[in-house]
This record gives structure tokens, C-alpha cells and sequence, in this order.
């Protein structure tokens, strides 16, 4: 059995909304629970609004949780803001041009986070510490692209040197938060490659936060599916995509155009829709306006993940065996 090395339980965040008069509580995320093994791709997927960078951010530390348990390498880290500990968990963004200093070479950035995160190494060492990183996301050869300009890197190379950037702390868990999804269609499975390449020749672990069912059932072992701020089903990436159990998983693979392939290409004006923006919520399923499956009690009261195969948990009344 592989150690537990992150463990979330009843995370939730809620944000202010509104006026003077009409105030309430997005929640953003409600009640989250799940855990990423070491040495384990976990997918987060979602469809944009569903939450997933909120937890990214609450996880990171950028956000304080509303509610809820973090363990992270078996401590409680929710009000924790110490930096050694956040840098065991990095971050990679969305956006590869936000991220890098333009102004200098791209050592610069990169010897910095290794004087922060690996004291006592010589200047010596420290470069070829960062010649190492940069080759092990396959920027080669490391030492002539070190000496490059951030403009000089294409987009894809940029999220490269973003996983190299994250390593340089030791991590054991990257937060990445839809590295791929700017950039071209054909260099986003090189980039997935980067992310197998960590977990299997590094030991580290990623939560790989997407809002597309075909590059998380390629990357990840484990996928964890969010509506509206809430997780609707989870198993092993296989068997979600080959049996996904709730409306809402059989939905978005209906609206996938091949779950199977590496990558696809997002039709983002779907007719999916948007999950709804959850603010001050009564009880009941927050898919039950659109499920297909709908009963009474799913406009009252809120179904909580259960065992509902012998490979996936779901939340849902209808899938509820008794
Ligand atoms: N800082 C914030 N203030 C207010 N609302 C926010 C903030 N961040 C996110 N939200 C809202 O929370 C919901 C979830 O957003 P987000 O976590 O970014 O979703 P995703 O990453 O899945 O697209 C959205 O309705 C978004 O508008
Ligand atoms: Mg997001």
C-alpha cells in the first residue's frame, strides 16, 4: 500500500457575493474530501466554474479554507502558512507566460528557488542542479537553454521549465491547475508525458486539475469528479471513463468526443452549460435540475459518496442500492 500523503477532508470555501442588500455565500467548494497517494496522478476534473482552482488555491495556501481538515505528509496544514511546507506543494498555472520574470535569463529564476529551498549548496552545485531540473522536463540541452531569455521558450516549453521551477523545492505533490489547456493541441501530450515522467522517475505525486475527461483518463491513475463545488464520483480513470455511474460523469462523456485519445480538442460552447453558481444552498443534489435520473428526495436532501460498483464512488440517490 502506498503512503497517504495528502488527505482532505470536508474541505469547503465560501466567498462573499453581492451587494448591500442581496448578500450570501458563493460556495466555491463545499464539503470536498479525497486523498492522493504517493507517487499517484490524481485528476481533479470539472467543467470551468466547477471549483477546481479553489481547491487548488485553498490547498496552495493562496486561499484559507472556509471549513475542513488539510494533512499534508501527515500534518495538519490548514492554517498553515510556513513556506517549507507549502513548497513540498508547489504550483504550476493555467497561463506559462504569467509565471517567469521577463526580464532575466532563465538560471536567474530558477538558481533563486534552489538558494531558497536547498540551502548549503555551492554556486557550483547550484548550477548544475538547475542543468539537471531543466533536463529532467526535457529542456535540452539544459545548460544552453538556461542561458535563454523567457521570450525565447514557446509556450509549451514555458510550462516545461514551470514543472523544473516546482521541482526545485523537493516537492512530493505538484498542484497543476490546467497546465495544458493553453496551449496548441500538439505539444499538450509531451507536457502529459512530463507529468507521467515525474511520477514514475521521481516519486512524485500531481494533482492534475482539467476541465478535459480525455487528458485526465491519459495522465492520471485516479480521477475525481466535480460538479458545483462538490465531488460527484471517483475511481480509477479507467473505470470512469469505460463506466462512469453518475448522470452527471455520463453526461460529460457524452459530450466528450473521445475520452479515449490522449487529448481532444474542447468544444468550450457545448451545450453542457455552466454548473450553477451555488450561493447560501438548501439541501438537495445540485445536479438534480438536470439529471435525468431525478426523484423526490433529490430536491430535498443531499446524497453523499458512496460505493455504488466495485470500482467507482458516486454521490447519488438514484445509484443508492437498499
Ligand atoms: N476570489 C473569488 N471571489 C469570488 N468568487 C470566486 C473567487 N474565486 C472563484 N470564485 C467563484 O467560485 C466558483 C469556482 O471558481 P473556480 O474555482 O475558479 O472554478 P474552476 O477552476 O473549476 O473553473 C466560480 O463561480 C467563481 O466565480
Ligand atoms: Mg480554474
Amino acid at each position: 500500500m502506498k503512503k497517504i500523503i495528502l488527505e482532505v477532508e470536508g474541505l469547503s470555501r465560501y466567498f462573499r457575493v453581492g451587494g448591500l442588500r442581496a448578500k450570501g455565500f458563493l460556495h466555491a467548494a463545499d464539503d470536498v474530501s479525497f486523498t492522493v497517494k504517493q507517487g499517484e496522478i490524481v485528476a481533479l476534473v470539472g467543467e470551468s466554474g466547477s471549483g477546481k482552482s479553489t481547491i487548488a488555491r485553498v490547498l496552495a495556501g493562496i486561499y484559507k479554507a472556509s471549513k475542513g481538515e488539510i494533512k499534508f505528509e501527515g500534518n495538519s496544514i490548514a492554517k498553515n502558512s510556513d513556506k517549507a511546507v507549502r513548497g513540498r506543494m508547489p504550483m504550476v498555472f493555467q497561463d506559462p507566460f504569467s509565471s517567469i520574470n521577463p526580464v532575466f535569463r532563465i538560471n536567474h529564476g530558477l538558481e533563486r528557488s534552489l538558494k531558497l529551498h536547498r540551502k548549503g549548496l555551492t554556486k557550483l552545485a547550484r548550477k548544475a542542479l538547475a542543468i539537471e531540473l531543466v533536463e529532467k522536463v526535457g529542456l535540452t540541452p539544459g545548460a544552453e537553454v538556461l542561458r535563454r531569455y523567457p521570450h525565447e521558450l514557446s509556450g509549451g516549453q514555458r510550462q516545461r521549465l514551470g514543472f523544473a521551477q516546482a521541482l526545485a523545492s523537493q516537492p512530493s505533490l505538484i498542484l497543476a491547475d490546467e497546465p495544458v489547456s493553453m496551449l496548441d493541441v500538439s505539444i499538450r501530450i509531451g507536457l502529459l508525458n512530463v507529468m507521467k515522467d515525474l511520477r514514475d522517475h521521481e516519486g512524485v505525486s500531481i494533482l492534475y486539475i482539467t476541465h478535459d475527461l480525455a487528458s485526465a483518463r491519459y495522465t492520471a491513475d485516479r480521477m475525481i469528479v466535480l460538479y458545483a463545488g462538490q465531488i460527484v464520483e471517483e475511481g480509477l480513470s479507467e473505470d470512469v471513463v469505460a463506466s462512469p455511474k453518475h448522470p452527471y460523469t455520463r453526461l460529460l462523456m457524452s459530450t466528450a468526443p473521445d475520452p479515449r485519445l490522449p487529448y481532444v480538442e474542447i468544444d468550450e460552447s457545448g451545450d453542457l452549460g455552466e454548473p450553477p453558481r451555488v450561493i447560501d444552498p438548501e439541501p438537495g443534489c445540485r445536479f438534480a435540475p438536470r439529471c435525468s435520473l431525478v426523484m423526490d428526495k433529490c430536491r430535498t436532501s443531499s446524497p453523499v459518496m458512496v460505493q455504488v460498483s466495485p470500482t467507482n464512488r458516486a454521490a447519488c440517490f438514484a445509484l443508492e442500492k437498499d
